[in-house]
């Protein structure tokens, strides 16, 4: 175990989980240990009575430099592949409680899809969203080949997801993939006061609403599992390790 996932509970509201990104010495890049620890407290907080809201957040300047490049390369030279990133996405699909997420800074790869399954984001101004999928040799993960071009079109999608541009905080929220942009020093205290104001609901019929609006995830949950399909077969390929050992050998 380490402290690269926080589990954080806020003491002004305690029905709130909040799952950190806590290793910003690798810009918060996601491992498959750290995968684990948010399937779990997924899982627990969804089973929680207590608990009404989950909120994904990151560290000061950064949300997340995406999966860890050197699992992938370890992947790519013949290791296994593992259950916990496929696990962690099916969780967070088949959630029931509302996800909140606030970004200050990096949102890369899972960083940035992560938010097509979350129901409110907040991003500081100085954030920035990019999918370099198609850039490393892979190809979209998280259903974002399905969510993305429905949340902002086609155009943006493949802007996003194939070409790999960088989206800024007011570009995200023009494309629809977050809600509002704001400061960051007030983006942990906007992100955990909307939060709140979702766990004062009830939780009834916040969770109709939302199951309304979202739909069966079922289709989601298809996707997710073709994508992994092409990602893994990708990762092996040799120009997808030439790309990760590229990173490694900077
Ligand atoms: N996996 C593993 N390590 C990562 C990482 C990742 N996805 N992203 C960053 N790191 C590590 C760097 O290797 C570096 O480690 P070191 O100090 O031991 O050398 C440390 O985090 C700091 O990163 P650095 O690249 O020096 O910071 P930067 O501010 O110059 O650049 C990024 C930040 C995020 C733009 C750059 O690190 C990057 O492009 N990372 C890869 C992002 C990516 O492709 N993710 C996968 C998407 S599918």
């Amino acid at each position: 175990m380490t402290d690269h996932i926080l589990i954080e509970r806020s003491e002004n509201a305690p029905h709130i989980q909040i799952i950190r990104f806590n290793r910003p010495e690798k810009k918060n890049a996601i491992t498959r240990g750290m995968y684990l620890t948010m399937t779990d407290a997924l899982k627990a907080a969804e089973d929680a009575p207590d608990i009404r809201v989950h909120v994904f957040l990151g560290t000061e300047g950064c949300f997340s430099a995406g999966n860890d490049l050197a699992d992938f390369l370890a992947f790519a030279m013949g290791g296994s592949m593992g259950r916990e990133v496929i696990d962690f996405l099916i969780a967070l699909a088949s959630a029931r409680k509302p996800v909140v997420s606030g970004v200050d800074g990096l949102a890369i790869g899972i960083g940035t899809t992560i938010h097509l399954h979350c129901d409110l984001t907040i991003a500081s101004d100085r954030s920035l969203f990019k999918t370099p999928f198609v850039d490393l040799a892979l190809v979209p993960e998280a259903a974002s080949s399905l969510l993305a071009p429905r949340v902002m079109g086609h155009q943006r999608a493949f802007a996003l997801l194939a070409l790999g541009e960088g989206f800024t905080a007011a570009e995200a929220k023009e494309a629809g993939l977050i809600w509002k942009v704001t400061a960051p020093d007030a983006l942990e205290a906007e992100t955990l006061s909307l939060a709140a104001k979702l766990a004062a609901k009830p939780p009834e019929a916040l969770r109709i609403a939302r199951n309304l609006m979202r739909g069966s995830p079922e289709e989601v949950l298809d996707r997710i599992q073709r994508e992994a399909e092409h990602f893994a077969a990708q990762l092996k390929s040799a120009e997808a390790r030439a790309a990760f050992e590229a990173f490694m050998k900077r």
